[in-house]
């Protein structure tokens, strides 16, 4: 039987979970829920088998979904959140999971408190691409992981509650934090605001990870170009992700540089030399994120698996944010991410 889902939150995202739920063989999209009566009823019209309501409690208390989907702005998931698990739904929240780490954790207890689940919407975790990415890095292919660097900007949709940190380096943290397979263990940021809002609208985000590991982040609202791209460099190969490639969104080169070291003392005696191998472009499968991410909760819900992007990876994710926004608040300091 078809679970009964809901989303809360028809903006830009919610839209995309809704039709995701109506085309699903797991879910049967059961209501819908936004303040704005009009979005309601815009994004509604596609959907006359689903019960409209401008008031989550009223929801709740009438539709009894089991699963509530919150795709509102940051500030209001962890209030919305709770609601939905009081009412005895399993809740699936978008990213970032909430606005501070206390907040992620008392969700959490929450639900284990009450037996419900709690997800994250950590979508680029379900690509095929990011799939790959993990793959090839665990298989030992591309030898030792030494760093990475990724670029996420374009012309983005200035948020009114969080800044460009919060908004679009969960993206980068999920997935480094998905394949690296740890936390890092501090954060270094620096960023500057060109609006009014006084909210960081660049940013250059530095990670060290325990042993030699360091991710760099650049990311920016205020770029004339969209950019979406990750090198993973490794001792033996390195792979690029470029998430606007149509086709070819994985690459793995074969290329590097190898150190003779003859003398250790004598540095200058160190011979570099430059290998330039082939390139290979994995196929990776095409299926929408949000479709694989679906199915994924709902075997959970079934008692068929562990989730790839549960709420301990969403609050994982939020702990590193509030760390690089007390370095940013002090100009780049190196300020440690707390343990969960
Ligand atoms: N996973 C992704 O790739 C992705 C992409 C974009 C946005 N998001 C996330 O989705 C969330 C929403 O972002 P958005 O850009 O769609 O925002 P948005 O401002 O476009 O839409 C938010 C909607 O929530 C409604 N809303 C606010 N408070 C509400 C409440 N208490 N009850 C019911 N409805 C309420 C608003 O009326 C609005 O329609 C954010 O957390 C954002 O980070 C995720």
């Amino acid at each position: 039987m078809k679970l009964k889902a809901a989303v809360v939150g028809l903006g830009y995202w919610g839209p995309n979970l809704a039709r995701n739920l109506a085309g699903s063989n797991d879910f049967a999209l059961a209501a819908l829920c936004d303040l704005d009566a009009g979005r309601l009823e815009r994004v509604g019209a596609h959907y006359p088998a689903a019960e409209r309501f401008t008031d989550l409690d009223e929801m709740l208390a009438r539709a009894h979904p089991e699963l509530v989907c919150i795709a509102t702005p940051v500030a209001s998931h962890h209030v919305l959140a709770a609601k939905a698990l009081h009412a005895g739904a399993h809740v699936f929240v978008e990213k970032p999971m909430t606005m501070t780490g206390a907040q992620s954790r008392e969700l959490l207890a929450l639900a284990a408190r009450l037996g419900r689940h709690v997800f994250v919407d950590h979508t680029f975790l379900f690509t095929g691409a990011v799939a790959e990415l993990k793959k090839q890095v665990a298989s030992g292919g591309i030898g030792e992981l030494l760093y990475i660097d990724s670029v996420r900007i374009n012309l983005g949709l200035f948020q009114p509650d969080v800044d460009v940190v919060w908004d679009l380096a969960p993206h980068d943290l999920s997935i480094l934090h998905h394949v690296v397979g740890q936390v890092p263990v501090s954060v270094r940021a620096m960023g500057s605001c060109h609006s009014p809002s006084g909210l960081a609208d660049v940013a250059y985000l530095h990670l060290d990870y325990q042993g030699a590991v360091s991710a760099h982040l650049h990311l920016s609202w205020l770029s004339p170009v969209k950019v979406r791209r990750m090198i993973f460099a490794g001792t033996k190969q390195s792979i690029i992700y470029d998430d606007l490639e149509a086709a070819e969104k994985v690459k793995i080169y074969d290329h590097g540089v190898d150190f003779d070291v003859k003398d250790l003392e004598e540095r200058r005696r160190v011979l570099v030399s430059y290998r330039k191998g082939d390139m290979r472009a994995p196929n990776v499968p095409a299926t929408e994120a949000l479709a694989v991410e679906l199915a994924d909760v709902a075997a959970v819900l079934r008692g068929q698996g562990g989730a790839r992007a549960s709420g301990a990876d969403g609050a994982a994710v939020v702990r590193v944010l509030e760390a690089a926004q007390r370095s940013l608040a002090q100009g780049g300091a190196l300020v440690p991410v707390e343990s969960a």
